[in-house]
């Protein structure tokens, strides 16, 4: 088995910060972060057969099926050794699945950070998110607004607001969450590995709190 290293996970409701957080460390530890939310998002924007797929479940703010997200995650994870998750596993049959293509490759999972909001904080959050449908950059029109009215820094590009960041899908998507991710916690926590984020406070603030956990 492999010690050394960083294969971490970011657990946490919709909405918690952890595709802010896990760019930022992908950036600070020099290792690439998978998002299974962006691969998704991207394969709709681009209308392939995944994204056929995967649209009709992500605007309700249901889950997509464990055996093409399984499927999907072994692609993306290919020969790295070192990586970020954020959005996976969000089932026991993802995180038991995750772990069989871990060994087969000696590797484990490292840490599990599980960032902590509270509910209202999500859906403030939430409705004032704005996307780069480009290049995914994420943002938000309170705390971190872009540089000019409502289009992406980094590519110009005009920013949208997510299909499932209206107030009923995104209360479908705590649910689904307590539901069918939280369990996972007991799932990581009889191996040690989790780690509680405080996810209130600047963006700044939280990274700071992800690193002294590290
Ligand atoms: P996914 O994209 O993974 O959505 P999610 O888990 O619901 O998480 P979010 O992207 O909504 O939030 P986040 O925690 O990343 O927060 P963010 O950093 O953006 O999944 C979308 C869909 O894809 C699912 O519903 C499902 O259909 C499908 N899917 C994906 N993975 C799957 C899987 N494994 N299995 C099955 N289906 C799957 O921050 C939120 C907002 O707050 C932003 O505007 C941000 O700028 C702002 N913000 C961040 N940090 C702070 C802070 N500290 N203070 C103030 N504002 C902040």
């Amino acid at each position: 088995m492999e010690r050394n290293g960083y294969r971490i996970i970011f657990l946490g409701p919709p909405g918690a910060g952890k595709g802010t957080q896990a760019e930022k460390l992908s950036r600070y530890l020099g290792i690439k972060k998978i998002s299974t939310g962006d691969i998704l998002r991207e394969a709709v924007h681009n209308g392939t057969d995944l994204g056929k797929k995967a649209k009709e479940y992500m605007e309700k703010g249901e889950l997509v099926p464990d055996d093409i997200m399984i499927g999907l995650i072994e692609e993306a994870i290919g020969s790295e050794r070192n990586f970020i998750l954020d959005g996976f596993p969000r089932t026991l049959k993802q995180a038991e699945s995750l772990d069989d293509m871990l060994s087969r490759k000696n590797l484990y999972i490292t840490h599990v950070l599980l960032m902590n909001v509270p509910d209202e904080e999500i859906i403030t959050r939430i409705s004032k998110r704005r996307i780069c449908p480009k290049c995914q950059t994420v943002y938000n029109l309170v705390y971190n607004p872009p540089k000019n009215d409502e289009v992406c820094d980094r590519c110009g590009e005009k920013l949208v607001q997510r299909k499932d960041d209206s107030e009923e899908v995104v209360k479908n998507r705590l649910r689904v969450y307590k539901e069918s991710t939280q369990p996972l916690v007991g799932f990581y926590e009889v191996r040690g590995l989790v780690k509680v984020i405080e996810g209130s406070g600047t963006p700044e603030e939280v990274f700071k709190r992800i690193t002294e956990a590290l």
